[in-house]
């Protein structure tokens, strides 16, 4: 097998994002574009990249600082021939070079690697990725000649009338042999209607040398639509959602409605797991099999084991057992873990704590900075105070505390194994084993009060 670089043309202005933020960098479900172009190339064995960057070319370094890739300055955007030309020591004789671009982020790992394969089998000095489509206006037009063989890619800006009728366009993605691009760069112009250095053009400088030059059509050309517009980025978010839920499902994942569930790409999800409607699984989550997560449900880098039930929840950077029921309104902030057959019900937050086994948390709770043990009652309205107004202290709740309604936790204070509190106590002092703590007044009943 022949070695493989790539080229990433990243220089570009990206003005119709309407954003200080350079357009590669915009994300489509979690991931900036041109990480996901970076990730596919690298997924496709291909190790070295080059990066070409221009405008916000600090912004995108250091987005890719940890990516291993090596940039090369593009100061005039003066073209996609004078982008790759600025990477002119990367490009190496006898080594192959595929071009990709920062901003078509739905690219496929098997396109690129069949490009490869069919450049290589073909023995060719470049071969281009065409596709048929309906509405080829903006594209570079794939001319043939009557035999069929490829004579030259015409820019839409440059084209005839006649050569714009032509239906198969120019992916611009393709695999060069480094040695014939370098010298084919050098003989390029900026002779055309937008006074650029086209890299296509290479291709008919070849051609012309008698070098062998041809296009793999690919049948799915929306895996190489360049995002330009928010409207776009939309489109492109769309077609990622939708394969990743095709490929969920196909898992033995049941989506009740694919089009309001987003998961990212780096999450997994258990066999017969059901995701109802409008629900986010985004970061490292990973849930178990039998769940049911959702409806209206957002988690974020959350492990979850098998049978539990999250709805209308958000959830983060936690971990949560099996057989557990969670919301609906529940918020669980980072840091917790929740063990197995809890209850976290309505209007409950936890956060930095762990919830031993078959505890209940039901309803308008604020667990935070607690070690809570197993079966543990806590009644509606509990709030473990952690906070003086400087410093935060934790709450250590034993196994089998029953918690009355309304009860303050100041912590730090400990409830020992199989203590109760009354409902009302504002709880200041440990409290023994098995004791029960009440800390409120005794209710005073005054007789015939309304009528003075
Ligand atoms: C290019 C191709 C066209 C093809 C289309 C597919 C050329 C001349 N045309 O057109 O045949 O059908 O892609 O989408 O190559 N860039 C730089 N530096 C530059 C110019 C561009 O880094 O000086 C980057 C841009 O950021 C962009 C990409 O290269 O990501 C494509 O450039 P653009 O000028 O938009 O080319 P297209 O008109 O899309
Ligand atoms: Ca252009």
């Amino acid at each position: 097998m022949r070695q493989r670089k790539a080229i990433l043309l990243a220089a570009g202005e990206g003005s119709r994002m309407k954003s200080k933020k350079a357009k590669v960098l915009h994300e489509v479900m979690g991931k900036s574009m041109v990480q996901r172009v970076v990730d596919v190339a690298k997924s496709a064995g291909l190790e070295e990249i080059a990066v070409i960057v221009g405008h916000q070319a600090e912004q995108v370094q250091e987005a890719l600082k940890d990516s291993g890739v090596t940039f090369f300055l593009q100061q005039e955007q003066k073209g996609t021939g004078h982008a790759v030309m600025q990477a002119e020591s990367f490009l190496e004789e006898g080594k192959d070079v595929v071009i990709l671009y920062g901003d078509t982020p739905l690219l496929q790992k098997e396109t690129l690697l069949s490009l490869m394969d069919f450049h290589e089998q073909a023995q060719n000095a470049v071969t281009i990725i065409s596709s048929l489509v309906d509405q080829p206006d903006g594209y570079g037009r794939i001319v043939r000649d009557e035999a069929g063989q490829f004579v030259k890619n015409v820019e839409h800006k440059d084209a005839s009338e006649a050569q714009r009728q032509i239906k198969e366009i120019n992916s611009g993605i393709y695999c060069f042999d480094g040695g014939c691009l370098k010298e084919a760069l050098k003989k390029i112009n900026n002779q055309n209607a937008q006074g650029e250095y086209y890299l296509p053009d290479t291709l008919s400088v070849l051609k012309a040398e008698g070098k062998k030059v041809d296009a793999m059509v690919v049948s799915d050309s929306r895996q190489f639509l360049g995002v330009n517009t928010r409207a776009q980025l939309a489109q492109v978010q769309k077609v990622l959602q939708e394969r990743v839920n095709a490929y969920w499902m196909n898992e033995g994942v049941t989506i009740l409605d694919p089009a309001t569930t987003y998961i990212a790409d780096t999450v997994t999800v258990g066999m017969d797991t059901v995701i109802y409607p409008q629900t986010l699984l985004e970061g490292h989550t990973v849930i178990g099999e039998n769940c049911q997560i959702g409806p209206c449900t957002r988690l974020m880098d959350m492990t979850v084991g098998d049978e539990t039930t999250m709805q209308f929840t958000t959830a983060m950077e936690s971990t949560v057992g099996s057989f557990t029921k969670v919301g609906p309104y529940a918020y669980i902030r980072p840091n917790c873990h929740i063990g197995n057959h809890i209850k976290v019900g309505d209007f409950v937050e936890v956060k930095n704590s762990v919830i031993g086994d078959g505890t209940k948390i039901s309803h308008l709770t604020y667990v935070g900075d607690s070690d809570v043990g197993q079966n543990i009652n806590f009644g509606c309205g509990t709030v473990t105070v952690n906070y003086d107004g400087k410093k935060k202290f934790r709450t250590v709740i034993e196994d089998n505390v029953f918690i009355g309604c309304n009860a303050n936790l100041v912590a730090p204070v400990t409830l020992k194994e199989g203590s109760y509190v009354a409902a009302g106590s504002t709880i200041t002092k440990d409290v023994p084993p098995k004791a029960l703590a009440v800390a409120r007044n005794r209710q005073t009943n005054l007789e015939g009060w309304s009528k003075k």
